[in-house]
């Protein structure tokens, strides 16, 4: 890893539909380069658990696989960003998701005197979405993320980076839920990558390689961005 004092606060978008990699990469990109990884899902998930009133309001609607009003999920996000650990940047990953949500990140930045250093599109096909996703498990312990087939602990049921053997699959990952996703992407999402094109800060990846060719790429796009 960096040591963190030679490089820039970069704050990065991860764009892609549901299975693209976000979260994967986003994990991977946090050991690299010491940014804070913020995962919308995640918090939304945090909260449902917590049975705090915006996770009471959230559950059905990420049970149908649609998306959650940008009122909570902006109020979310809002708080995590302003804690301080966010200060050295951060990698969004699932947000922002919709117009709105770009546009209130867009005064969320300028308020602290930040900016998207880039957008990342993961591009992936949509047919091999379901079989990434339908095959995706968790560590409960730690939140390393698996997948039965594209990637196997060294030790089947034992969590490489944590030892733990408790695993857990999402409710919202079976086919039905995902197909709903997925036309949620790309009815609210993918305008964004436009969006962010039109700044200038776009970056498109080939999402459909495996995982390490796919962190490679990343790594080279981010290393500039904190350069
Ligand atoms: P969220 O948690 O963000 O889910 P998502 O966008 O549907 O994306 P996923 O987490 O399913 O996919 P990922 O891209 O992270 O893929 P992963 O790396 O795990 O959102 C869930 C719900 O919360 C939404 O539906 C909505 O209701 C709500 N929500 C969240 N944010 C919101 C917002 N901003 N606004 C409104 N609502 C919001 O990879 C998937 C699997 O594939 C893993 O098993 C992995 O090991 C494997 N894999 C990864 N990369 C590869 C590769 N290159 N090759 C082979 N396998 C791979
Ligand atoms: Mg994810
Ligand atoms: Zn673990």
């Amino acid at each position: 890893m960096m040591d963190g004092t030679d490089q820039k606060a970069a704050n990065l978008v991860l764009l892609g539909p549901p299975g693209a990699g976000k979260g994967t990469q986003a994990r991977m990109l946090e050991e690299s380069f010491g940014l804070v990884q913020l995962s919308t899902g995640d918090l939304l998930r945090a909260a449902v658990k917590a049975g705090t009133e915006a996770g009471r309001q959230a559950k059905a609607v990420m049970e149908a696989g649609d998306l959650v009003s940008d009122e909570i999920v902006i109020a979310i996000l809002r708080d995590r960003l302003g804690e301080p650990d966010c200060a050295k940047g951060v990698i969004l990953d699932g947000f922002p998701r919709t117009t709105g949500q770009a546009e209130a990140l867009d005064r969320l930045m300028t308020e602290t005197g930040q900016g998207i250093t880039a957008a990342i599109s993961l591009e992936v096909d949509d047919n091999a979405m379901v079989a990434r996703i339908s095959g995706r498990y968790t560590c409960a312990g730690c939140g390393e993320g698996y997948h039965d087939t594209f990637k196997t602990p060294a030790t089947p049921g034992t969590c490489d980076k944590c030892g733990g053997t408790e695993m857990t699959r999402r409710a919202d990952d079976n086919a039905e839920t995902v197909e709903q996703r997925l036309r949620a992407y790309h009815a609210q999402t993918a305008p964004l990558i436009d969006y962010y094109d039109g700044k200038g800060v776009l970056a498109r990846v080939d999402a459909m390689a495996d995982i390490d060719t796919v962190a490679q790429e990343l790594n080279t796009i981010v290393a500039q961005a904190v350069a």
